[in-house]
């Protein structure tokens, strides 16, 4: 694994990393980029080789802004990933193009975001971090959300697992092979918990 100020560099950069959280909760690598530092190409990486679902971590505060809340109250998905209705900028066509994907993700950085920036139902989903960070939810969702903080970046993310060619979940032997082969760094959400705790939040 690389060391969280490695993985902070490439974000700043617009790059990807990847995050691993424990193996004895969903045991699962997903890409991370910084929703202001990012363009096309990254959400165009993440369609062709991530393959799972694209998605972007917010905080509350920005929820709150863009008319976001959650699309399932009484959830029972045994994670509690925290998804709101999904959403398209409102220049969207498809929506679903890397471009139109892109555009909705950065929209929700805009310090003047509000509700009428969006389209619902749409192809991108918003998922809200909790308040307290990777100390309060060892999630990608709040990993992301933590990490651009620390970036001083605007508190969106986006994310999305990697899944094999076979169809099976990246795990994490599979995840060396695939950091070596397109030069990402890699971290665990434990080891970005531990820097959090150390260098104090920054919020
Ligand atoms: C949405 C998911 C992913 O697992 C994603 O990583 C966010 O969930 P969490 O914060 O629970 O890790 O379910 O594709
Ligand atoms: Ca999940
Ligand atoms: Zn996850
Ligand atoms: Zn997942």
């Amino acid at each position: 694994f690389d060391s969280i100020e490695a993985a902070l560099q490439d974000l700043k950069a617009g790059k990807l990393i990847i995050a691993v959280d424990d193996e004895n909760r969903e045991n699962e690598g997903d890409l991370i980029g910084i929703a202001e530092f990012i363009s096309e190409a990254e959400v165009n990486f993440m369609a062709t080789h991530g393959r799972g679902l694209i998605c972007a971590p917010i905080s509350a505060d920005i929820a709150e802004e863009a008319g976001l809340s959650l699309m399932i109250e009484d959830s029972s998905d045994p994670y509690k990933t925290a998804f709101t209705a999904s959403i398209d900028h409102k220049s969207s066509t498809t929506g679903i193009s890397a471009y139109e994907r892109f555009r909705t993700i950065r929209a929700l950085t805009d310090k003047t975001v509000d509700s009428t920036e969006f389209n619902k139902p749409g192809h991108v989903f918003p998922l809200i971090a909790k308040g307290g960070g990777v100390r309060e939810r060892m999630g990608h969702t709040e990993a992301s959300v933590e990490l651009a903080r620390l970036t001083g970046a605007s508190q969106v993310g986006i994310i999305c697992e990697i899944m094999n060619e076979d169809g099976t979940m990246a795990r994490v032997d599979d995840l060396v092979e695939y950091k070596r082969k397109h030069g990402l760094k890699m971290i665990t959400i434990e080891a970005l918990r531990k820097h959090v705790e150390n260098k104090g939040a920054v919020t």
